[in-house]
């Protein structure tokens, strides 16, 4: 292929009108997650509905609809259960998910993984852009350029990794009381509990208030980002939201590798029929916990 790179950086803009941009009027597709990032995610975010449902039916076992659940599956024995099944599960998930980073961190020596433009590290840029972010909201300044992650994205990623750590952390140290009071004095499994179920409550506000307010119900992405159900997103909504990827990726001559197929009807239907029970699901438990809560 010529190189038709020059010399100052083109805009996303101009790219589009370039080598990038769609021929005859068809729309390009772009693979943003792989077959092994979606699985991870749909492991995590199924486990996690049931996690919730089962901890705040547990947190708030007197209110009616917390009886009516452990009653249609057997008790709160069987709710207990299903929890700790969830648990198990994920657990796995955040495993592989650690051990990939590790491989390719430390063992592989990936460039870039830590500290390099797709990285979820935050940086600089990230506290430029969410200052940038806050000028253009009030017609002060131009939209700022995303890389392959906002610095939304990121907070969402280390929300959930950090959220992760405590909650399991203090899940097995309830689940395993008796070992753990080898090293535990007895205060602080009591705090276990406490801790444990403050942050769950916390996850629970922010993946259903933030997370899916941040990502699906977002204007350009309203009512639902199906990105992370296809992998593949246009290359109109690549430019929109990653422009700073998409143009690193062109210069680099990485942007072809990355082309995919439109995604299926029956995989968009399926994709909203699961993303949107999702998020009903959601939406209803955090109604629940709100009104148990305050209530
Ligand atoms: C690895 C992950 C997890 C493990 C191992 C775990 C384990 C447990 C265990 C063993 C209990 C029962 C404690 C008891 O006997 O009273 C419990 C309760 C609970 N869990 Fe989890 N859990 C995990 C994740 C979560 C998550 C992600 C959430 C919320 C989204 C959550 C929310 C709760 C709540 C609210 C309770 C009830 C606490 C209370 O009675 O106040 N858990 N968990």
């Amino acid at each position: 292929m010529p190189d038709l790179e020059p010399t100052a950086a083109p805009t996303a803009e101009q790219a589009l009108a370039t080598d990038a941009a769609p021929r005859s009027g068809e729309t390009r597709y772009f693979l943003r997650f792989t077959a092994g990032q979606r699985f991870l995610h749909a492991t995590l975010f199924t486990t996690f509905l049931g996690l919730a449902a089962t901890g705040m039916c547990m947190r708030f076992s007197y209110s009616v609809w917390a009886r009516a659940a452990a009653r249609a599956v057997g008790g709160f024995g069987a709710i207990l259960f299903f929890h700790k099944l969830c648990a198990v599960i994920l657990t796995l998930a955040f495993l592989i998910h650690v051990k990939d980073i590790f491989t390719r961190g430390v063992m592989n020596r990936e460039r870039g993984i830590f500290w390099g433009p797709d990285s979820m590290v935050a940086n600089w840029k990230d506290v430029k852009d969410l200052l940038g972010h806050f000028r253009w909201f009030l017609g002060q300044g131009p939209r700022p350029q995303f890389e392959r992650y906002a610095y939304w994205e990121k907070f969402d990623y280390w929300a959930v990794f950090w959220g992760m750590v405590v909650i399991g952390s203090s899940g097995y140290a309830m689940w395993f009381a008796p070992f753990f009071a080898h090293f535990l004095p007895g205060w602080a499994l009591n705090a276990v509990l406490i801790i444990h179920s403050e942050e769950g409550l916390l996850a629970i506000l922010f993946i259903f208030a933030i997370h899916f307010v941040n990502t699906h119900l977002r204007p350009h992405s309203f009512p639902m980002d199906m990105v992370i159900f296809t992998g593949v997103e246009s290359e109109e909504e690549f430019l929109h939201r990653h422009p700073m990827e998409f143009e690193r990726m062109r210069k680099e001559g990485k942007l072809e590798a990355l082309l995919a197929h439109a995604p299926d009807s029956w995989q968009i239907n399926f994709s909203r029929v699961v993303g949107f029970t999702a998020i009903a699901i959601g939406l209803t438990l955090l109604v629940l916990t709100l009104t148990a809560y305050f209530g």
